[in-house]
């Protein structure tokens, strides 16, 4: 569905040229859900608008459904872009406009419908969104997630096979964006339209999306299934980002009243499971094939998308031999680990 081809994109700040995208290169699938994480100023931004060209690569394919939008005349991208709808972190909805006009907005700029076609296309986006009634109110009396909801109808009504999304949750409180999630999944399950998505943050990535790409300095440092990056991230600024910001809350939470003791026969490690080996006593086969004993300071038992995953904060304990042979157990067993100390 999307290709991108050794895009690169620069500015021009004051007479000096600043490199704001190098060389990406990435592939999303019809139907999948991408996201796109990273620090600020990583270029997200940018990369999100180069896919459907609000802003023009210096070089390199964007191929969205088998047509490059880098090499087609602005007619032809006018059509190509009825196929991507856009939400925004700020909504960006006229305010002066009741929310019927706002999701009609894109149809009527359009020019080919009638008013009734308009009528119908818009109540179907309001009941899909679950704002039937809101058709006559205008965006000032509507809540931050009723107006997400709004951009989320004005961004589908051309029926896009792709929707981008710029941080469309960041304003919102995490009750909120927990319910616009569940509708991206929604419209991403019953309509099957392939969502990029630029978020920093790591719950909407565990939520919805099914790959990810780690952006920094406008290079795609880490690219893959959401379940290995956000497990096992390889990369020292991805494990910066997921590994070390959750495991400095299990340890905040851990400190409140265990003392670590750091000494040859303590190691403290991440755990991950993922899939079917969730459900398993791993941890009692470790400890009585490794002679080791160990104390659980954490756990937590989530989902990435469909994937069930456990994390546990372990501290083994036992000699340098029993803690290595329990490291060559856990990798037999398919369990990920990393080693906090
Ligand atoms: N229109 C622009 N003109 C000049 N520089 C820009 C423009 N848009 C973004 N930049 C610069 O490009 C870099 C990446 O910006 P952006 O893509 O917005 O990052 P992110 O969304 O990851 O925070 C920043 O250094 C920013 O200042
Ligand atoms: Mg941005």
């Amino acid at each position: 569905m999307i290709k991108v081809k050794n895009l690169y994109k620069s500015y021009r700040n004051q007479g000096k040229t600043q490199q704001v995208l190098n060389d990406i290169n990435f592939e999303v699938p019809a139907g999948q859900v991408f996201g796109i994480i990273g620090k600020s100023g990583a270029g997200k931004s940018t990369l999100i608008k180069c896919l459907n060209l609000l802003e023009r690569p210096d070089s390199g394919e964007i191929i969205i459904d088998g047509i490059d939008l880098t090499k087609i005349t602005s007619n032809e991208l006018r059509v190509q872009r009825q196929q991507i709808g856009v939400i925004f972190q700020h909504f960006n909805l006229l305010n002066s406009k009741t929310i019927f006009d706002n999701v009609a907005l894109p149809l009527i700029l359009h020019g080919n419908h009638d008013k009734a076609q308009i009528k119908a296309a818009v109540q179907e986006m309001l009941q899909l969104v679950g704002l039937e009634d809101f058709a006559n109110k205008y965006p000032a009396s509507l809540s931050g997630g009723q107006k997400q909801r709004v951009g989320i109808a004005r961004a589908l009504i051309t029926k896009p096979k792709l929707l981008l999304s710029d941080e469309a949750t960041s304003a919102l409180d995490p009750q909120t964006t927990a319910s616009i999630l569940d509708l991206l999944l929604e419209i991403n399950r019953k309509l099957g339209i392939t969502i990029a998505l630029i978020t920093h943050e790591l719950e909407v990535v565990r939520k919805i999306c099914d790959k990810v790409a780690v952006i920094d300095g406008g290079r795609i440092i880490e690219l893959g299934n959401a379940v290995d990056v956000l497990l096992h991230p390889r990369e020292a600024l991805t494990r910066k980002l997921i590994v070390e910001e959750e495991t400095d809350k299990y340890l905040e939470n851990v400190q409140q009243f265990y003392q670590f003791e750091k000494n040859a026969n303590r190691h403290l490690l991440l755990l991950s499971f993922v899939g079917e080996t969730t459900y398993q006593p791993l941890l009692s086969i470790v400890a009585k094939e490794a002679n080791v004993e160990f104390s659980i300071l954490r756990g937590e038992l989530g989902r990435i998308k469909d994937t069930p995953f456990g994390q546990l904060l372990v501290e083994f304990e036992g000699g340098e031999d029993g803690l290595s042979l329990a490291k060559s157990v856990m990798t037999r067993l398919g369990v990920h680990y990393e080693t906090i100390y």
